[in-house]
């Protein structure tokens, strides 16, 4: 059984209740562009809102972080990787979580405990020595020496403000060299495997820390690093999870692994970063900004590795490794097979557009890469050939030269302003400007997430959505394609709501006051303390929401649906326009 198997079947034998991994992109949260660990759409249940599926829940959750995208190359960065977690809502804590933590590395990975170590917290002015952690492990058999208190490590938290709390970390000796019997948590033949957060806190913007309503626990062990060291391997990439798509690299380069191990990588890792991207719900596609750039880069960095590696970036190289990591990855997680066309096409079409290009660009780099960098060229380079600052860096270091990083990014917002006031122009006659239209559209979406919950049932509920000028874009719940029936009802019922004249009012109130009043909210919306709640009409809805919104229905327009189509398994989407 490999490491995800093993993990959810032991915390299911120990009443935790599997939940599914929430999609990559954070839904509603616009505060990340991606999810970064197991907790984060978790933070509003961490928080003291009752989960459906109780107080034990275990998972392994898709996570993208792309902060040291630079270190991709090296044996164990990854810009996607999945986090194993279990959790206790205000359930168990710190005894029964490293209990289980123990019995598990040391009883079902049969890890011996002379291979393991662990931090503990230190204590600081606010929160004590975590005494209770460190009596623990010692019952757990766990040495003395083996045990290490630190401040600055062992506090967990995801952002800057937030749950939180005091953690303990597990190390594994990851080397054949004699087994130390002190720990010393620098060593960096210790590797880090899992950490058990106790996350009793909260921090606030003021710096601040409160008690959480309830003491929970949150824990994170990565797959990638763990199935490594079970498997006895230095290089994440040699292991099982890497090794198929690296022989396949192989294959399609005719090089070997040896000698080339940092393009491999990087095409490895940047793969299936954008095949999980491209799979979301969310529906990116490469662009210039947020999470459609994050996409675009990547898809450009695999292919120019590609072409160090002389593949021949016009053949379908990229789809047969997609498809191979499509074949890997589908029994986990269905959105592959759902969107399996979306996948391969996005990649396709990104290929086709910066190929035209890249081999015109990489002269004209050559060409001026005589001497430094200066921001007009590397504009230039964006604009022209695009390649995104970062590949332009890339190639600039690898030849010991520098970038004018500002001097790019005044040029980037010269240029920004330009098509900005173009398209401000667009709208002069007479039509309304951009922001209107969303806010219109946005409006549109709460009411349409009611009428799906009239005309479907109130299980339905909003899985994501995205608004441009032409129209809105809506993911629900829901477990069959709707019939004309039901999509003319729900037409209907919007439209009947608009013709009503609804005022739309919006109250500030606390998290719990929102919540103990029905208010609509997405499953992994994060809260602040203080929220805004959009009602329309007298209850029509009720939604926790940013907003903006328009003040009153009738500014709405007539409301048709275009499209209902799978969005993902049990996701409908709904794509439709005011007219
Ligand atoms: N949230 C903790 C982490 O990411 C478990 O390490």
């Amino acid at each position: 059984m490999n490491l995800k198997d093993l993990y959810i079947n032991f915390f299911v034998n120990k009443n935790h209740k599997q939940i599914p991994s929430a999609p990559v992109v954070p839904e509603n949260d616009p505060s990340v562009l991606f999810n970064t660990a197991g907790m984060q759409p978790l933070i509003p249940y961490l928080m003291g809102q009752p989960h459906p599926y109780g107080t034990k829940l275990c998972d392994y959750q898709k996570c993208i972080r792309t902060n040291d995208l630079d270190n991709i190359g090296d044996t164990y960065h990854h810009t996607f990787f999945e986090m194993l977690g279990n959790w206790s809502l205000g359930d168990y804590f710190k005894k029964e979580a490293i209990e289980w933590s123990a019995e598990f590395l040391t009883k079902e990975l049969n890890i011996p405990k002379e291979r393991l170590a662990v931090t503990i917290f230190a204590g600081n002015d606010l929160i004590p020595f975590d005494q209770e952690a460190h009596d623990l492990w010692i019952q757990q058999g766990i040495p003395e020496e083996r045990i290490c208190p630190t401040s600055d490590d062992n506090f967990w938290i995801a952002g800057d403000t937030g749950p939180c709390g005091p953690d303990t970390e597990m190390f594994y000796w990851r080397s054949n060299d004699p087994i130390p019997d002190k720990f010393d948590n620098e060593d960096e033949r210790w590797v880090e495997i899992w950490n058990d957060v106790f996350m009793q806190y909260e921090k606030h913007q003021d710096g601040t820390i409160t008690e959480l309503p309830k003491k929970n626990v949150d824990t994170g062990m990565g797959v990638e690093r763990t199935t490594a060291i079970l498997e006895g391997k230095m290089d994440n990439y040699e292991s099982s999870i890497w090794v198929p798509i690296i022989n396949l690299i192989e294959e399609i380069s005719n090089l070997p692994y040896k000698g080339n191990e940092e393009s491999m990588r990087i095409i490895a890792d940047h793969l299936r970063t954008a095949v999980f991207i491209l799979a979301d719900p969310a529906g990116i596609k490469p662009s210039n900004t947020d999470q459609g750039y994050i996409l675009r880069r990547l898809i450009r960095r695999a292919i120019r590795h590609a072409k160090k590696l002389n593949i021949d970036i016009n053949s379908d190289w990229e789809q047969k490794i997609a498809i191979k990591l499509i074949e890997q990855y589908n029994k986990y997680y269905s959105e592959l097979n759902d969107n399996y066309n979306v996948i391969l096409e996005g990649l396709k079409n990104e290929k086709i557009k910066f190929n035209r290009t890249l081999e015109k660009g990489l002269r004209e780099f050559e060409k001026v890469s005589n001497k430094d960098i200066d921001g007009i060229t590397a504009f230039h380079l964006f604009d022209t050939y695009g390649f995104p600052i970062e590949l332009t860096i890339e190639l600039a270091n690898e030849k010991n030269l520098k970038v004018d990083i500002e001097g790019y990014n005044t040029k980037f917002k010269e240029h920004q302003e330009l098509s900005r006031t173009a398209s401000q122009g667009k709208f002069k006659g007479g039509l309304a400007g951009n922001s209107e239209i969303e806010t219109r559209y946005h409006t549109a979406t709460h009411l349409l997430n009611a009428a799906l919950k009239v005309v479907i049932g109130p299980d339905v509920h909003q899985k994501g959505s995205n608004i441009t000028e032409e129209r809105m874009r809506f993911d629900f719940s829901c477990d069959h394609k709707l019939s004309d029936d039901e999509k003319q009802k729900t037409e209907e019922l919007v439209n009947k709501w608009i013709n009503e004249s609804l005022d739309v009012r919006c109250d500030e109130m606390s998290k719990e006051e929102a919540i103990n009043s029905g208010a609509e909210c997405m499953f992994i919306e994060k809260y602040p303390d203080i929220v805004t709640v959009y009602t329309i009409g007298d209850n029509v809805s009720k939604e926790l929401c940013g907003g903006p919104h328009v003040k009153n229905t009738s500014e709405l327009g007539h409301f048709r649906i275009k499209k209902e189509e799978a969005s993902s398994a049990g996701v409908r989407r709904i794509k439709a326009v005011l007219e």
